[in-house]
């Protein structure tokens, strides 16, 4: 038990040295777990994936999911537009192209694959114009290709494009999860994305209790097929915005291995077929960031579809989705024509340095060091002591930018790293400063490797929260705790800069904030209990002395007052904290 309930990349690395690092479970009164690297090992040669850390008693282990998944799907370029055809093409194409052997391995047909109504005997009818000879020879062709098959269906009583589903009909009546889930592994499906739409709460049930007993029900059906079948979810998207989310995203990895939790990618729409999408790629890039304390290997935060390669996103744009969605550590699924990604963009899917930062194992999500109006620095803890960093430009100019071993939370006296620009692979063994001319949308991505004299980093960055309102883009959605005792639109001023101590503590120009029966104050540290905040798995900062939650009003400033059902006054996100207990 971690007494001050913080564990953070600095000690786990220490940790897992030992081989003791231990793990954090959501589920109350089940036992924690400990796991080590070589517990991967063993666990994988037997046959049977449990991720060592952050298993839960009823999520379902999987190989193919302790690290994020990758593959291609059809709705961002085709939606209903595709036949068999289409789908195997694809298929054909990620092997010619190389993309299959650099890990995109699972391809996903999504919704429209299916009739409207079932046969008379209740089971699902695929769509005989698009599947003239049915599934099953379309899922053998995907395999003979050396590829994974994954489908779609939706846990309420029919889809989003309202083909059934596999959840209770609308007017009552029997769900179908068993019986479908049968169907789909008598195929050979590998993965399975059961979407939200048009999911019915019972008299006096809540939405939540809904989705979460038609997910359960989903999950228990897989685990009696006799095949692994990979569960990505949709649930928690039906309640971004809401209160309910936190709860949600609680909930999901007890019975799946990746979720989607907010709005969809842009989608290419073949009469604006130019339109450009990065404001898209932004905004889920925006929601995904600040939610890394729910991810770890085995079970995944999915920011949804890689559109890059495709029509409305330029080169740039591309390497900036990847980049992102890398350091993020991001389901990497493809969802363009790949008949016509150019060979340029095919190279930077294809990238293997920055495809080996979101394969990582340690499957960190970054943290958000530095966030101006133009540009997001992060840096990403990865396996063996090396880390990646990248800067985004969101701008219009291009940007200079210069980083020393202090801006990424090292001591600055006697820190050097060796370090690779992952894009361009340029390589220097020894240098103090990273620097590079970003162009406009574009993403720099480096691996460094920290010399001795550079000690373990700080957790470093930014403590974020969610703005009040909808807001739709990276520059709005998340406000900055500053030590002034303001939450403000970020500008990347020392201010924002915090650091967090093992302790819980939070500091900011070698100051600690301080809770002062409610009012914050900057104070000298001390380590006494007012400066001391646990961190919760819902995002809650709580103050060891009077339990009260860090609040950040835009009105009234920094306070500390009652914890509310997860307020988005109250939901922070911090650098590199993980959540223990
Ligand atoms: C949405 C989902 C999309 C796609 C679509 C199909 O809810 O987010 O990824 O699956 O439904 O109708």
């Amino acid at each position: 038990m971690n007494p001050a309930g913080w564990m953070f990349s600095g000690l786990a690395r220490q940790r897992r040295a030992s081989g003791a690092e231990s793990c954090f479970l959501p589920v109350a009164g089940v036992k924690r777990m400990r796991g080590s690297a070589f517990g991967i090992l063993l666990l994988i040669v037997g046959g049977l994936a449990v991720p060592p850390c952050f298993a839960t008693a009823s999520s379902r282990p999987n190989a193919l999911t302790l690290w994020p998944p990758m593959g291609w799907n059809d709705w961002a370029h085709y939606q209903c537009g595709y036949t068999a055809q289409t789908i195997l093409e694809n298929a054909r194409e990620l092997v010619s192209t190389g993309l299959a052997s650099r890990g995109y391995k699972i391809v996903t047909i999504d919704d429209c694959w299916m009739l409207r109504t079932r046969d008379s005997d209740g089971n699902l009818q695929p769509d005989p114009e698009r599947f003239p000879r049915g599934m099953k020879p379309v899922i053998q062709a995907v395999h003979a290709l050396g590829l994974k098959f994954g489908i779609y269906e939706d846990a309420g009583s029919a889809t989003c494009g309202r083909f059934a589903g596999s959840g209770e009909p609308d007017k009552g009546g029997k769900a179908h999860f068993i019986e479908d889930a049968r169907l789909f592994a008598s195929w050979g499906v590998d993965y399975l994305k059961l979407d939200g739409c048009n999911v019915h709460a019972g008299k006096g049930e809540s939405q939540e209790a809904a989705y979460r007993a038609a997910y359960r029900a989903e999950s228990e059906a897989l685990q009696r097929v006799g095949r692994p079948i990979i569960f990505s979810e949709s649930a928690p998207a039906y309640f971004q915005d809401t209160p309910d989310w936190y709860d949600v995203l609680t909930w999901v990895r007890e019975y799946g291995q990746l979720w989607r939790e907010g709005t969809d990618i842009a989608v290419f729409d073949a009469q604006r077929p130019d339109a450009p999408r990065f404001h898209s790629v932004m905004w889920n890039y925006a929601y995904n960031l600040p939610l890394g304390r729910f991810q770890s290997p085995g079970n995944w935060n999915d920011a949804d579809f890689i559109i890059g390669g495709d029509s409305g996103l330029t080169l740039a744009e591309t390497r900036s989705q990847l980049a992102l969605w890398s350091m993020m550590s991001a389901p990497l699924i493809l969802s363009s024509d790949l008949r016509r990604v150019s060979p340029a963009a095919i190279a930077i899917l294809g990238n293997r340095a920055v495809l080996s930062v979101d394969q990582d194992p340690l499957g960190r999500m970054a943290t958000l060091i530095r966030r101006t109006p133009f540009f997001d620095v992060l840096l990403k803890q990865l396996d063996g002591g090396n880390d990646a960093v990248a800067v985004l430009n969101r701008g219009k100019k291009p940007l200079h930018i210069e980083l020393d071993a202090g801006d990424l939370g090292y001591a600055r006296a006697n820190c050097g790293f060796a370090a690779r620009n992952l894009w361009s692979g340029a390589r220097e063994d020894k240098t103090s400063i990273l620097e590079a001319e970003i162009a406009s949308h574009d993403t720099a991505i480096w691996k460094i490797r920290p010399a001795a004299g550079c000690g373990a980093p700080a957790p470093l960055g930014a403590i974020t929260r969610i703005a009040s309102g909808r807001h739709r883009d990276a520059e709005s959605y998340t406000l900055c705790l500053s030590s002034t005792g303001h939450v403000e639109a970020c500008s990347g001023s020392k201010a924002e800069s915090w650091s967090v101590s093992a302790a819980g503590e939070l500091r900011s120009s070698k100051q600690c904030l301080t809770d002062a029966g409610g009012k914050m104050l900057m104070q000298t540290c001390t380590s006494a209990v007012p400066q001391l905040w646990r961190y919760t798995l819902a995002g809650n900062l709580i103050n060891r002395g009077d339990h009260l939650c860090l609040t950040g009003s835009e009105s009234k400033g920094v306070t500390a007052e009652a914890c509310g059902h997860n307020l988005k006054s109250q939901i922070w996100s911090l650098p590199n904290a993980r959540v223990a207990q």
